[in-house]
This record gives structure tokens, C-alpha cells and sequence, in this order.
């Protein structure tokens, strides 16, 4: 009997046809979210799982699956929606799609950034209402990025290919995470390693690369957020929790901060109340890796995992 692979949203065409001459592949076609007591009918008795990073990966669901399971595979580089204790317990592997999404998640916060400070959802929604009059001196003036300092939490891939982007754009670099950058790397990118407090006090803009742990929920709170200059402007495209949502609102009315560009939520897709009537704020619909070149590398490393583990072999990105 062959294998059996469930996906639970539809992906673009083309991997999963490799995984479909070796195992049968079912895929949940539905618009939108399994609920969790959906996705535990959908998931019993199959080999591997194909999971996106709205699905939540628990005890419950693991125990639904029953024991053949052998892999959840995350179609994400960010894997807090799986409890991977959980997996090690039952021997299931987990796999994440690292490297592949690293420069168009880069792309997005470096938009975010020179959205929000050159205001140009707010250009562009003027223009189309039949607003725009004509050329004026003090129009929608912004501020310049060339010059400043940006602060970047969490250089792993995706911080160093914003670090990357920025010298490019002649800003001064200042990192933090739990460690320094080994070797030379910090420096050939122009990066100066500091403590958060150091960083928040004074980054002219400040974006986050960091993954969601019990470490990062909140790192940034009332406290953090108060530590930031009050024209400074926050950009996240890692995960929502990783800010305390309702008090960077708070900051945001009061002009305690400059502004902010947001590509996820803490209660994703739920707003906290207030956000979406700020005008210093730029808020996509989580896009970070959402390029056809990136999500077809996504899908192709996706499959290369489930099919190592299907082979008995090692997933080549096992957590
Ligand atoms: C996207 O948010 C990802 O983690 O890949
Ligand atoms: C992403 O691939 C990262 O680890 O930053």
C-alpha cells in the first residue's frame, strides 16, 4: 500500500507531483483554515503530513494522526505553530524550509521600511481618491533612511539579508541576538553587535528577524517599546507575538513612536483594536515569502523532506 501525504491547503502546482508517483497525496482543497477538530478527522492513519504555518502541530493532533506518522513537514522557516517535543516523543521528524525565503522576506520588511517613511500607502491612496492637486512643497513630507541607524533583532539569514540591503541604502547597522555573528561576518556587513537596550535606544528604525520562542513572546513590550526613540519606526515580518500588539497601538496614538510596518500579527488574522485606523502604520497580509520563485522552492524543499522520510532517510531540514 502506498503512503499516505496529506496536504492541508492547496500550493502552487509542480512538487507535489513528485510526491504523487511514490505515496497518494490528498489535498484539502478548501478556501481557507481546518479548524483543529478538522484537520485531526483529516489527518488519521497518514504517513506524512504537508503543514502551513496556520495549522497547529500538537499532542492532540499527533495522537490523531496515530502511529505510522513519520514526518510533519512545515511549508514555513518559522515552526512555532509545531510543538516539536511533541514530535521527538513519538519519533515523528519535523522539517522547516530554511534559506529558500530568506531574500524575499528581506524584501518586504526593506518595503515595509521605505513605505512607512516615505509614506507611500498614504501617496498612493491620495492619488487614486482625486486628491492630488498637483506638485506642493510641504506634500506628504517623510523622512530620509540614508543616514540613520537601523537595529536588527535576530541576524540569522533573513537579518543579514536585510543587513545587506540597508548598507546598500546608507544606513549604520546595529544587531542583537543571543550571541555575536561568528567570525568576521558582523563586521564585513557592517554590523555592530549590542544589547537590546543599547539597540532600542538608539535605532532610528528597528526590524525583527527573530523566531517566536517562550524567549521572544513579547520581547518587546510596554518597557521596550518606552526605551525606543519617539520618531522611531518598527518593522516586523517575523512573528506577531514577538510585540506586545495592544501596546505598540497605545505608543503609536500617544506619538510615543514614529510609526510601524507589519507583515504579521499577535493574534493573526485579527487586528488589534486600533490598529487599522492608525495613519503612521503600513499593514500587509503576511507576504513575507509570498513570491512564485520562493514558494515553488518552498514546495520543491517540502517535498524533498517528506520523501526522505517516506525513504527512511534523514530529512535533509530536520529540526
Ligand atoms: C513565514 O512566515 C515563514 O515562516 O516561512
Ligand atoms: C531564515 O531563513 C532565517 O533563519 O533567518
Amino acid at each position: 500500500m502506498k503512503p499516505c501525504v496529506f496536504v492541508t491547503r492547496p500550493i502552487l502546482p509542480g512538487p507535489l507531483e513528485r510526491l504523487a508517483a511514490i505515496a497518494e497525496v490528498r489535498v484539502h482543497e478548501g478556501e481557507g483554515l481546518l479548524s483543529a477538530a478538522e484537520l485531526r478527522a483529516q489527518v488519521t492513519g497518514i504517513d506524512a503530513l504537508f503543514c502551513h504555518l496556520t495549522d497547529i502541530v500538537d499532542e492532540a493532533l499527533l495522537e490523531a494522526a496515530g502511529p505510522q506518522l513519520r514526518i510533519v513537514a512545515n511549508y514555513a522557516v518559522g515552526y512555532n505553530n509545531i510543538d516539536l517535543d511533541a514530535c521527538r516523543r513519538r519519533g515523528v521528524a519535523a522539517t522547516n524550509t530554511p534559506g529558500v525565503l530568506t531574500e524575499s522576506t528581506a524584501d518586504i520588511a526593506f518595503a515595509l521600511l521605505l513605505a512607512v517613511t516615505r509614506r507611500l500607502v498614504e501617496g498612493d491612496h491620495m492619488v487614486r481618491a482625486g486628491e492630488f492637486n498637483g506638485w506642493a512643497p510641504q506634500m506628504l513630507l517623510g523622512h530620509e533612511i540614508s543616514g540613520k541607524t537601523l537595529g536588527i533583532i535576530g541576524c540569522g539569514r533573513i537579518g543579514q539579508a536585510m543587513a545587506r540591503r540597508a548598507r546598500g541604502f546608507g544606513l549604520s547597522l546595529l544587531y542583537t541576538q543571543r550571541k555575536p555573528l561568528a567570525g568576521d561576518l558582523g563586521r564585513e556587513l557592517g554590523l555592530e553587535y549590542v544589547s537590546l537596550d543599547e539597540l532600542l535606544e538608539h535605532s532610528d528604525f528597528i526590524s525583527l528577524h527573530c523566531p517566536l520562542t517562550p524567549e521572544t513572546h513579547h520581547l518587546l513590550g510596554r518597557t521596550q517599546l518606552a526605551r525606543m526613540k519617539r520618531e522611531a519606526i518598527l518593522i516586523n515580518t517575523a512573528r506577531g507575538p514577538v510585540v506586545d500588539e495592544a501596546a505598540l497601538v497605545e505608543f503609536l496614538q500617544k506619538k510615543e513612536l514614529g510609526g510601524a510596518g507589519f507583515d504579521v500579527y499577535e493574534h493573526e488574522p485579527q487586528l488589534s483594536p486600533g490598529l487599522a485606523e492608525l495613519d503612521n502604520v503600513v499593514l500587509l497580509p503576511h507576504i513575507g515569502s509570498a513570491t512564485v520563485e520562493t514558494r515553488r522552492r518552498m514546495g520543491e524543499m517540502v517535498v524533498d523532506n517528506i520523501l526522505a522520510a517516506l525513504q527512511g532517510r534523514r530529512p535533509p531540514n530536520a529540526l
